[in-house]
């Protein structure tokens, strides 16, 4: 028999056949013959200036107020690592990115887990919290294609969610990597922008855009909270990676970018159709909110589903996926994320094939 190939639901990252990598080729290029010096010099912990002078234009801000790093991964640990304190309550999305309820844990954080709706966060929900006595010092907002949900935070939520921060007093970290990859549907504008209170500090990334590999980041907040964090950021590397941000910022001016994004769009935009058939061709059962862009899409299965054996007997048939449970403090058993960033749709098709094989197998032993 021939062996199965393997299929990876499970990764957020994009395949080779979407990255440029001719573009990115001759961004290196420039990036040495324009400015070596400040390309292969250490540089400063704000990050190489060319690539700060784009997303501040980017966001209508003073370069004082950026700061680029290794990923936003690591921006995201700058600032909890800032903000954060053993014992703060820092409200999160339930489910949540994985990765920020094991930061927020590691820092002694104490979660409160506000459940997501499907145009974002339950707005209501933290208002009763906050009437009720609850004081975060931040709240951490996915606002467009939410990871692992894909929902998108309607404007009034946003709008909202500014109001309750300004009266309660505390801050809302806008984690928005997936914000260039809507395939359909009114762009939103961030909170960042909206803030007229200095409550909002942001985040995105390179890695859906142009390639994770490159591991570029940044924020954007109040002037004085990126000098201190800049501060943590000199003390902890001196720089970040200056090689890979003169590519970024290269790849950036040159108008490069744009291409980029219109090649992971229509790939995913695809992807995404390919995993919402598979799903109701061959896995009735399954529950989904369509994402309107980016990476993933959140399966419900009935509750009676047990979606830790699913995840076991689907890795038997080659075919990985992370479970809900990954995404939440409680509950998530009957629930999955896919991510079909990384696969074409025929492999899409395939696996959830697979996956729907395994649910009836269990189905029947469980009848
Ligand atoms: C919501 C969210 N924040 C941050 C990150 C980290 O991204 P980066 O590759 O920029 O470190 C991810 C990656 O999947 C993510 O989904």
């Amino acid at each position: 028999m021939a062996a199965l190939t393997n299929i990876s639901l499970a990764r957020g990252a994009p395949s080779l056949d979407i990255i440029a990598v001719d573009d990115l080729k001759a961004a290196a290029q420039s990036a040495f013959e324009r400015d070596a010096a400040g390309t292969f010099a250490y540089g400063t912990s704000a990050g190489y200036p060319h690539l700060l002078e784009w997303i501040a234009a980017k966001h209508r801000v003073e370069p004082d107020r950026t700061m680029a790093t290794n990923g936003s991964m690591q921006a995201d640990a700058f600032l909890f690592q800032e903000l954060v304190g053993p014992g703060d309550v820092v409200v999160v999305e339930a489910p949540t990115y994985d990765r920020t309820l094991l930061s927020l844990r590691e820092l002694g954080a104490e979660l409160l887990a506000i459940p997501l709706e499907p145009d974002g966060i339950d707005v209501a929900a933290l208002e009763v919290a906050l009437s009720e006595g609850a004081r975060p010092t931040l709240a951490h907002i996915i606002p467009n294609f939410q990871n692992p949900a894909g929902c998108t935070l309607s404007l009034a939520k946003r709008q909202r969610l500014l109001e309750l921060a300004s009266e309660y007093g505390f801050a809302i970290f806008e984690d928005d990597p997936y914000v260039e990859l809507r395939f359909e549907g009114e762009s939103l504008p961030t909170m960042l922008s909206m803030d007229q209170a200095d409550k909002v500090i942001y985040a995105s990334s390179f890695s859906k855009t142009v390639c994770p590999g490159i591991r570029v980041g940044y924020l954007v907040g109040p002037a004085a909270l990126i000098a201190r964090v800049r501060k943590t950021a000199t003390n902890t590397y001196i720089s970040p990676n200056m090689v890979a941000q003169s590519i970024v910022a290269e790849f950036c001016h040159s108008g490069a970018i744009e291409r980029s994004i219109e090649t992971v769009k229509a790939a995913l935009r695809e992807r995404r159709d390919a995993t919402a058939d598979a799903l109701e061709r061959h896995l009735p059962d399954a529950r989904f909110v369509t994402p309107e862009g980016g990476y993933f899409l959140w399966v419900d299965l009935p509750e009676s589903s047990d979606v830790a054996r699913l995840e076991a007997a689907s890795r038997e048939r080659g075919v990985i996926f992370v479970k809900g449970t990954d995404f939440l403090i409680e509950g998530g058993e009957s629930s999955l994320r896919i991510a079909y960033s990384a696969v074409p749709p025929d492999q899409i098709e395939e696996g959830i094939a697979r996956v729907a094989d395994a649910y009836r197998e269990l189905a029947g032993a469980a009848a």
